[in-house]
């Protein structure tokens, strides 16, 4: 059974910058990584689905590097909408690369961990995967063969129900859903981008969201503007073997970090 820990959508800032949406990022995340570092050492892996930093800026980049380095645990980062390629591997050169794209693979307890890239080539706030990185995708799918597959990517490729974040979901989509659909064995997608906690299934596999380590975007199906909640942050669990994989999700209330009681 191997473990991994998720965190999403960190949206940290430098020191010097403005908060976003006036709550501390990095209060936020300390109160999620307090918690991980306590009760989750023996992880296999801490792995960040994009939106690491708000703003372009190494700084921010390095407070994340700084807050990463007491926990002990291998991470693996991807890019969301509000990184950028160059700062974050600036500050973490080993991050691995396809191409020009921060997207990468490797083999864990006899599973495939996919990292995707899916920032858009024009800048926009939406999700791409271009034919450069889908042929880069159908390549990892060929040498996972009947391996269990874990897929992480920022934007979740499917609507979720909510309008304002629908508009910003991963775009054209048709070669990787048929990817999947051929796929026979056991895969799972990971998302972030959402600030929500969500599963689903979508050409033929489960996808699971996650809420932000900052803050959560409202649940409100009717409305095309986004809207901030007072929903508390989280982070996610994942175990998986050959034959399973499950999540388990994890509210921090706010300034507090509650650990068991008997
Ligand atoms: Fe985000």
């Amino acid at each position: 059974m191997k473990k991994l820990i998720w965190l999403t959508d960190l949206h940290l800032v430098d020191p010097e910058q403005d908060w976003p949406a006036g709550v501390d990022p990095l209060a936020h995340l300390r109160a999620c990584l307090k918690e991980i570092e306590a009760l989750h050492a023996d992880a296999d892996r801490i792995i960040i689905s994009g939106d690491l930093i708000q703003l372009n800026n190494t700084r921010a980049y390095e407070v994340l590097r700084r807050e990463l380095e007491p926990l002990h645990l291998p991470h693996r980062l991807l890019v969301g909408n509000h990184d950028d390629r160059d700062a974050l591997l600036s500050v973490f050169p080993e991050v691995d690369r396809s191409d020009s794209f921060v997207q990468y693979a490797e083999e864990v307890g006899g599973a495939r961990i996919l990292y995707l890239d899916t920032l858009a080539s024009d800048g926009n706030h939406h999700g791409e995967l271009c034919p450069t990185r889908m042929k880069w995708i159908a390549e990892q799918f060929e040498t996972a063969g009947d391996k269990p597959l874990l897929i992480f990517l920022h934007h979740p490729p499917c609507s979720i129900g909510v309008p304002a974040l629908d508009r910003l979901k991963l775009q054209d989509t048709a070669p990787f859903a048929d990817l999947l659909r051929t796929r026979r064995g056991l895969a799972h997608l990971f998302c972030g981008h959402v600030h929500r906690n969500v599963s689903g299934l979508w050409a033929g596999h489960p996808f699971a969201a996650l809420k932000s380590t900052h803050v959560q975007f409202d649940l409100d199906m009717t409305g095309d503007k986004l809207v901030r909640s007072t929903e508390p942050p989280g982070f996610a669990v994942i175990h998986f073997t050959n034959e399973q994989i499950t999540v388990n999700y994890r509210d921090i209330p706010t300034g507090t970090v509650s650990r068991h009681s008997t």
